[in-house]
């Protein structure tokens, strides 16, 4: 019989077993390619000394190609729970140093283990992911794990926020758990993703392409629309994570954690009154209004480098999260086209479904013209973020600075669709059409220039104003810019305990 002291040194022998991973030398290379080991991740992910390791001991149950002779404690994820800024978060850190990180059946089995347990204790799961893939030798039971794994990630959907880190490969079918949770970080020059790799592309298409080129962190996060956030390395990917995680409520129950500030509510900002020129074809940036609203400046922008006529991202405003959309007039005049309609459309939903007020800033010439828009879908797409921002029922507060044209007025959180607040700032301008746009259909047989030009300075006064929409109690309030904050949080303050419901139903059908 062993004695107690041999039975502690045994679990002290098997815990520092798998402590070790995949041993010495590949944490080497590991290091050598410039990446952190999985256990290195979490310990700067969550807040220090508070990760509890789950299923350190579980080893796969392979017995193809001799892998019954080689089992490593762990089987290539790190699992477990621990806190970020004090609030309960789940996570799971595939080891590349213990068979490439791949995915067994039984390193699956401790993914779904946290994410089960993640939807049950109401918290977000975070994902690092770095991984060669399905295990060959397993086959089939890989491919099981993986479905396991989507059929959760779709469960969780909407219930707990979902976040992944893509800190080394991601490629074939492994992009679709990523792909299935709300936010992917990339770091630079150290994780890739893709559906096919670069020699497969090669054999059937004919096409070069690098690994980076093309599923890079800057391809995902500026062309393909995949990722969400970048960090410079893994350091700085990881506390990305924190400071999103730290403007969301931990699930769909909870409203968003409220963190107070000492940014005076009523704070006004006099540079506002002259930001929007009066020209109306000149150029600003509605950044400079967005910081200058939330509390100490600080905003955390979501997908930065992607489809930049549309911003998205969070901020506090006297200590409430929110989501804020915001046509971007100093890129493509902020016009709404495909890839910006997805990427605002996906992000109110986000909000909706986490609790997250939703604040609107538009400068919208319209739709974006062309045979390409039309071709790729610009009506499908457009109709998502119409779809997004009807559906959503968290408290909706509008601003138009300058253009509000056409179907993008409507589409932008407009009254008629649910906004509760509408606010508009004397620059605006609210209208089927540009004053151009409509002389010329409507005096299209008026042939002076000097006619053209007066019946458009006609309805520059008449029209390219918010007082009509005012009239008619579409603008609840016309404001002055350098109220913007205090207009923007009182709006809020009494929105806050909205609550509407709708007809039930099974789910609407977005246009996908
Ligand atoms: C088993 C694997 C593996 C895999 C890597 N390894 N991929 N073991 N199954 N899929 C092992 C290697 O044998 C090696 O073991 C260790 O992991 C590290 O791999 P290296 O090749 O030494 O590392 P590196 O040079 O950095 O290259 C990494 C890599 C490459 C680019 C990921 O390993 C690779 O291309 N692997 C194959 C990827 C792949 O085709 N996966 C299947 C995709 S299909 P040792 O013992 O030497 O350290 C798929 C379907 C998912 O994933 C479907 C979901 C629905």
């Amino acid at each position: 019989m062993l004695t107690l002291e041999e039975k502690f040194r045994e679990l002290d022998k098997r815990n520092q077993e798998a402590l070790v991973g995949g041993g010495e030398a590949r944490v080497v290379k590991q290091h050598q390619a410039g990446k952190l080991t999985a256990r290195e991740r979490i310990g700067i992910l969550l807040d220090n000394g508070t990760f509890e390791e789950i299923d350190k001991l579980v080893k796969h149950r392979c017995t193809d190609f001799e892998m019954e002779k080689n089992k490593i404690s762990g089987d290539g994820v790190v699992s477990g729970y621990g806190k970020i800024d004090g609030r309960l978060v789940f996570v799971f850190a595939q080891d590349f140093t213990v068979f490439g990180g791949t995915l067994s059946s039984a390193n699956a089995g401790k993914i779904v283990k946290v994410m089960d347990m993640a939807m049950k204790m109401g918290a977000p799961v975070i994902g690092l992911n770095d991984s060669g893939g399905a295990r060959i030798q397993e086959g089939v039971q890989s491919l099981a794990g993986y479905a396991d794994i989507f059929h959760l990630n779709v469960k969780s959907s909407g219930v707990i926020p979902q976040i992944s880190a893509i800190l080394g490969p991601c490629a074939g079918g492994a992009v679709y758990s990523p792909a299935l949770t709300d936010f992917i970080v990339m770091t630079k020059e150290s994780s890739y993703m893709f559906v096919t790799g670069p020699d497969v592309i090669k054999t059937v298409t004919h096409e070069t392409v690098t690994k980076e080129e093309l599923g890079g962190a800057m391809t995902h996060n500026s062309k393909s629309g995949v990722a969400h956030l970048m960090g410079d390395d893994e350091e700085k990917t990881l506390m990305l994570i924190r400071e999103l995680t730290g403007f969301l409520p931990s699930n769909n129950m909870e409203d968003p954690p409220v963190r107070p500030s000492g940014d005076d509510s009523d704070r006004q900002d006099e540079s506002l009154q002259n930001l929007v020129p009066a020209d109306p074809n000149k150029p600003y940036d509605m950044m400079v209004i967005i910081e200058s609203a939330v509390d100490d400046h600080n905003f955390l922008e979501i997908m930065p480098h992607y489809a930049k006529n549309m911003i998205t991202g969070f901020g506090r405003l006297a200590g409430r999260p929110v989501g804020i959309v915001a046509n971007q007039p100093a890129f493509l005049a902020g016009v709404l086209d495909i890839n910006s309609s997805v990427k605002a459309a996906r992000f109110v939903r986000f909000c909706d479904a986490f609790n997250i007020p939703l604040i609107t800033l538009v400068d919208v010439p319209g739709f974006l013209p062309g045979v390409n828009q039309e071709f790729g879908g610009i009506i499908k797409h457009g109709a998502k973020l119409l779809y997004a921002f009807s559906e959503a029922t968290v408290p909706k507060i509008t601003l138009i600075t300058r253009k509000a044209y056409g179907g993008a007025y409507d589409v932008m959180a407009s009254k008629h669709i649910g906004a509760d607040v509408n606010l508009a700032y004397p620059t605006a301008e609210i209208a089927v059409m540009g004053p151009e746009g409509a002389v010329n259909i409507i005096f299209r047989h008026k042939i002076s220039d000097k006619e053209k030009a007066d019946a458009v300075e006609d309805y520059r006064n008449a029209f390219a104003n918010p007082y009509k929409a005012a009239e008619l109690g579409y603008i609840d309030e016309i404001i002055y810019p350098r109220e913007t904050r205090k207009k923007l949080i009182s709006a809020l303050e009494m929105a806050q305990n909205k609550s509407v419901s709708g007809p039930s139903r099974k789910h609407g059908n977005i246009p996908l």
